[in-house]
């Protein structure tokens, strides 16, 4: 989705604004811009294209614009195609007041045509540009009044950064359904739709709430309501540094953070299960008498966190013996759920921002249902508006395309799973102990399968040409099929379907043939030989098969299927090193294709929109 950026402080602000639009690059986006106030001159300068940054940082470096004030912004494409002239800031008539957006302005076509018939002049076909025609409307000598008014008029989602020459030392901030953090530095001030824009400059960052304003000078950041209230600022301090949003030597941002799998195991266990098997989570929010009292769980999510979810519900009824539900976030909101105070809904998101999974805990809530999130984002709009919150700690994730997340969320839910089953004396201490120490020993696992990168490069060739895949799994590992499949589609855009392999004769069978490869996950447990003869059918049928198996597994020895060993661990928790295995054959499958990983077409990291 759509980056902002805005600086205002003591340095040449365009610089900076290049640097942290190349951070926001990863977010997702078709065209770029800037706008930077030249305080001696009198004069913004705006420098728009419809391309990608580099060519945007190709622009100013030949004729950079000075100033210390800016703005910068990434655009993804919702109203109006991405061209030049739709690519934002936005500008009033007066082009003195520059504005950019991030989310959707839903009344912006009644306000466009009351604002036309008042002689406002329109270039653009966005919703964006209503708003600094209504700030020109509304200013009487007093920006944030103006900004105020404006946006009061204005239904939807939004984060916007927004500057005008009526008033040069200031740098004005909302946001409404959309994320919008600020960066206190030296003598200077960010506003960015997320950290990672800013990291290079400050880790001390405000938070802005949901419907608030901030309005920066040079005596630093105000926040308030939208309806003027003064807001108590608060400030977190950001735990990591730059080295983890670099690429440290890897060609893909993806591939670093599929890399960082086994960190993402450690890190989303540290501190939090002791030997003997007991959980405790820091911000959690909830008490073992609240958790005693939840009768049913539901879980929202979208994509890849949709996927950790479903895994979530093979662990937690597994563990504790209580029902849960996993639904899209997006159908969640829009229906009747059946919830009430005994439910536990849990929101997963690893961005905590997606905005349909915002809405569905919203609903929750509002229904009375006890909300927590596992996110990896500290501070973001899930994370705010839960009774609690469990955070992955995976540290940022550049790449589009989730894969430590994936494993950190699924970590997350084998701790919630174990804490609900121990308030309800569902295992015994054994079991708990051998969950600990099994859980301990994952991050070796995926070290093992990281190890077979080579392997999996060698399939990834040989299958890259295919157009269509097939992933199969059951059981626990349905969810891994799943979620390999989205992986392939997602970044190498070629058709892979998901499914439950029971379901391959129920009707995707009719697909199969020789140009239609089958990838089976296939690793020991409970339902291996059933998986064994769904992997005969595919080869009955001509399909070329992959197979993950587990290591020193004879079980496919006889089958003329190519085979990727992963190390064997206990069925319960083998989604965890199968899932590596599978997220890097779609990154070498990608690659092989000449894909654009980080940054796959048409896709955000984080879907602020509905
Ligand atoms: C993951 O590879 C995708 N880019 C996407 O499906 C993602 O998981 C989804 O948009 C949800 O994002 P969230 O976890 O930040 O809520």
């Amino acid at each position: 989705m759509c980056g902002i950026i805005g600086y205002l402080g003591e340095r040449a602000a365009a610089p900076i604004i290049m640097e942290s639009l190349k951070r926001l690059e990863y977010r997702g986006y078709d065209s770029a811009g800037v706008a930077i106030y030249n305080e001696d001159a009198d004069k913004t300068s705006v420098v728009k294209s419809a391309a990608k940054v580099d060519t945007l940082v190709d622009r100013l470096t030949e004729d950079m614009p000075a100033g210390r004030l800016g703005i910068g912004h990434t655009r993804w494409a919702t109203h109006g195609r991405p061209t030049v002239i739709n690519a934002h800031p936005h500008t009033d008539c007066t082009n003195r007041i520059m504005v950019i957006h991030n989310g959707i302005i839903e009344n912006f076509a009644e306000l466009k045509r009351g604002l036309q018939s008042r002689g406002h002049v329109f270039v653009s076909e966005t919703d964006t540009e209503v708003v600094p025609h209504l700030i020109e409307e509304h200013f009487k000598g007093d920006l944030v009044a103006a900004v105020r008014e404006s946006l009061v008029q204005v239904r939807g989602a939004y984060a916007m950064a927004i500057f005008s020459q009526h008033d040069p030392d200031l740098l004005i901030g909302a946001r409404l359904n959309a994320p919008l953090v600020v960066g206190i530095g030296e003598k200077e001030w960010f506003i960015a739709s997320d950290i990672t824009a800013i990291i290079p400059y400050t880790k001390k960052v405000l938070l802005l709430g949901e419907g608030e304003m901030v309005s920066i000078s040079s005596l630093g950041p105000e926040v308030s309501t939208l309806d003027g209230s003064a807001v108590k600022p608060r400030i977190i301090e950001v735990k990591w540094d730059i080295s983890q949003a670099q690429k440290g030597g890897y060609p893909h941002f993806m591939a670093k953070e599929i890399n960082e799998g086994a960190q993402a195991v450690s890190n989303a266990l540290r501190g939090r299960l002791t030997e003997e098997g007991v959980v405790a989570f820091e911000e959690f929010g909830l008490t073992d008498r609240q958790l005693l009292k939840v009768r049913d769980i539901k879980m929202v999510a979208a994509g890849t966190s949709f996927y950790a979810a479903l895994l979530g519900k093979y662990i937690i009824e597994d563990l504790a013996r209580i029902p849960v539900e996993v639904e899209p976030a997006s159908e969640f909101r829009y229906r009747q759920p059946i919830i009430d105070r005994d439910t536990l809904v849990v929101g997963v998101s690893q961005s905590g921002e997606t905005a349909d999974t915002l809405a569905a805990i919203r609903e929750a809530r509002r229904r009375e249902a006890r909300v927590i999130s596992i996110t990896n984002v500290v501070g973001s709009s899930m994370a705010l508006e839960s009774d609690g919150v469990i955070y992955l700690h995976a540290g940022p994730e550049i790449g589009v395309a989730s894969t430590k997340t994936f494993i950190a969320h699924v970590v997350c839910l084998y701790l919630l799973g174990i804490r609900l089953a121990a308030v309800r004396h569902r295992l015994p201490p054994e079991r708990l102990r051998e969950l600990a120490a099994d859980l301990k020993r994952l991050p070796d696992a995926v070290h093992t399968v990281l190890e077979r990168a080579e392997t999996l490069q060698a399939m990834a060739r040989k299958y890259a040409r295919y157009q269509n895949f097939m992933y199969i799994g059951r059981g626990i590992n349905y969810p891994v099929a799943l979620e390999g499949a989205l992986k392939l589609k997602e970044i190498s855009y070629l058709h892979a379907e998901g499914y439950a392999a029971g379901e391959l004769k129920h009707g995707p069978i009719a697909l199969l043939d020789k140009s239609f490869p089958v990838f089976a996950i296939a690793t020991a447990g409970a339902t291996t030989e059933k998986i064994v003869s769904n992997i005969q059918e595919a080869l009955a049928r001509d399909a070329p098969v992959v197979a993950l198996v587990s290591q020193g597994d004879p079980v496919l020895d006889e089958m003329t299927s190519d085979r990727i060993e992963v190390p064997a661990v206990a069925e319960f928790l083998s989604p965890i090193p199968n899932v590596v295995a599978l997220q890097l054959f779609a990154y070498f499958v990608a690659s092989e294709r000449g894909c654009d990983v980080d940054q796959p077409r048409n896709l955000a990291k984080s879907v602020t929109v509905e």
